[in-house]
């Protein structure tokens, strides 16, 4: 089959022939190729004879799609407060520059001297969140946060080896999202636990009594999962590094300190940045998400390569690697995030990024007043202000009438309302994490409060509709199990028969 006739098959399901005939037309190297048979380079047993499309009328294609996408809720459509994910709105004008012709068609093989523009952003961008998080040098090698973990974590294995030293347990408080263990683990490193105290911070006694000539170093986030402020965090620095370890910044929670306060001046020595958290870059439905990996001067050497570097006036890519810890992707980061990153820091500037801090700090304080004036819910690890987010628990509503924090999270969706994050951190019984960022107005985080009120007033009086919801919603309750495909266990080969 000739490549223009089975075009001109296409055209006849197509209803709109004359439309897709002026298509055909505007198609590059017509002419050169209108004689090529494209079967001709196929094994005969791949090339298909019958294509059986179905055909559908473009009206009914057009609603479903657009009923499709009436069902999916996101930033765009309301609040998001995924305590822990910094799901904030993207600006649209993000999207026309990332949606830009030229950049859409770069392959990463590009040689260097035909997209130094790129380059400098790039470059320029790394100058900033060196200044943002007090660091001397930063890599976009990573494609996310937890990729970020695990740089971080083989810099400080490397870091340790190049000394001649055997350090092979790394700290990790028991309020860390489950990526630093897992990162720390994957580094072939041992996971030392610490606990929380009361008032929400690492426990520096424990601390205290954790470091050995074993520590590598420890995991740390700043404002922590609960929101809180570390506030031992001077002393937490001089605990690490006095027994010869480092100290990771785990940034997925830099949003409650942007502007006000640097890693880099707490005594942090390795940052990651999840771009697309505090830096806009949507990432819902798992990606894709763009990150960066920073360190102080004397780790530069471990960074993973290549590295941007400057050279008589241009911008290259050095490759040299005496001490790193290799590459952690191909290429060089998530173009389309760290453009993103770049306009946001743009846009805002200094004072505008302080601000975003300001906001989302604002806006969770207000929140928190609100929903525990209500009486309903408990706020465990004292009522000190919260960061970026802040932390619930529906214990009391479980222990009086077994209402619990995922029937809390259903019955939100039934009232339009995105859940929030539940059953994280883990120290936290029966957690509601709620996360507004800079984004919500005071409507939106009302709204989220009266709603939150009035299902726990809702679980006194009947519980079961609570326990029953959500009913409004395209599905109801999900097998969480089955739900996350990869989790299903098949546990017998009579269920793969049957199900085949
Ligand atoms: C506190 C914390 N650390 C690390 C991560 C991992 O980041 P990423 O999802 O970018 O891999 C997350 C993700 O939600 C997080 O909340």
């Amino acid at each position: 089959m000739n490549i223009w006739r089975q075009a001109r098959w296409l055209e006849d399901i197509i209803p709109l022939k004359k439309g897709f005939k002026n298509l055909l037309h505007v198609l590059p190297y017509e002419d050169e190729f209108k004689d090529v048979d494209v079967n001709h380079y196929l094994p005969e047993k791949i090339v298909r004879r019958d294509i059986d499309i179905p055909a559908y009328p473009e009206l009914e294609v057009v609603r479903h799609y657009v009923r499709l996408s009436q069902e999916s809720y996101g930033v765009n459509t309301g609040t998001v407060p995924l305590g822990s994910c910094t799901m904030k709105y993207n600006p649209k004008i993000n999207d026309v520059v990332v949606k830009n012709e030229v950049l859409e068609e770069l392959h990463p093989e590009t040689p260097e001297e035909l997209v130094q523009g790129l380059l400098e952003i790039l470059w320029e961008l790394e100058q900033w969140l060196k200044e943002i998080t007090g660091m001397d040098r930063c890599s976009f090698q990573v494609p996310a946060g937890a990729a970020g973990e695990l740089a971080g974590a083989l810099i400080i294995r490397q870091y340790h080896i190049d000394r001649g030293e055997n350090r092979d347990e790394m700290l990790v408080p028991d309020s860390a999202h489950g990526t630093n263990p897992a990162s720390a683990a994957m580094a072939g490193f041992k996971v030392v636990t610490l606990p929380t105290d009361t008032n929400g911070n690492v426990d520096t006694e424990a601390l205290k009594a954790s470091v050995s000539r074993r520590t590598a170093g420890l995991m740390l986030t700043n404002p922590n999962t609960l929101g809180l402020f570390e506030e031992h965090i001077d002393k937490i620095s001089d605990i690490i590094h006095g027994a010869g370890g480092l100290l990771y910044y785990d940034g997925a929670n830099l949003n409650g300190i942007l502007g006000v306060a640097r890693p880099g001046d707490m005594g942090f020595d390795i940052v990651h940045l999840n771009l697309h958290k505090t830096f806009s870059a949507p990432h819902g439905g798992g990606g894709p998400g763009g990150a960066a990996i920073c360190v102080k001067k004397e780790l530069e050497g471990y960074l993973p390569r290549p590295l941007l570097t400057r050279s008589g006036g241009r911008f290259v890519w050095d490759y040299s690697c005496d001490k790193c810890i290799g590459m952690m992707r191909v290429y060089y980061g998530n173009i389309i995030a760290l453009l993103r990153t770049y306009l946001y820091i743009l846009m805002l500037g200094p004072q505008g990024l302080r601000e975003v801090c300001e906001v989302s700090v604002l806006n969770t304080n207000y929140l928190m007043k609100k929903l525990l004036n209500s009486g309903f819910y408990e706020l465990p690890y004292g009522t000190r202000p919260r960061k970026h987010e802040v932390v619930f628990s529906a214990r009391k509503l479980k222990k009086d009438v077994g209402v619990t924090a995922e029937d809390v999270a259903k019955a939100l969706l039934d009232r339009g309302l995105h859940a929030p994050t539940i059953y994280f951190p883990l120290i936290v019984e029966e957690a509601l994490m709620i996360e507004l960022t800079e984004s919500e107005s005071i409507y939106d985080i009302e709204r989220y409060v009266e709603a939150l009120i009035e299902i726990a007033k809702e679980a006194y009086r009947d519980p079961q509709k609570i326990k029953n919801s959500p009913k409004h919603t395209t599905v109801s309750r999900l097998d969480l199990a089955k739900a996350n495909h990869p989790r299903t266990l098949v546990l017998s080969t009579k269920y793969l028969k049957e199900s085949s």
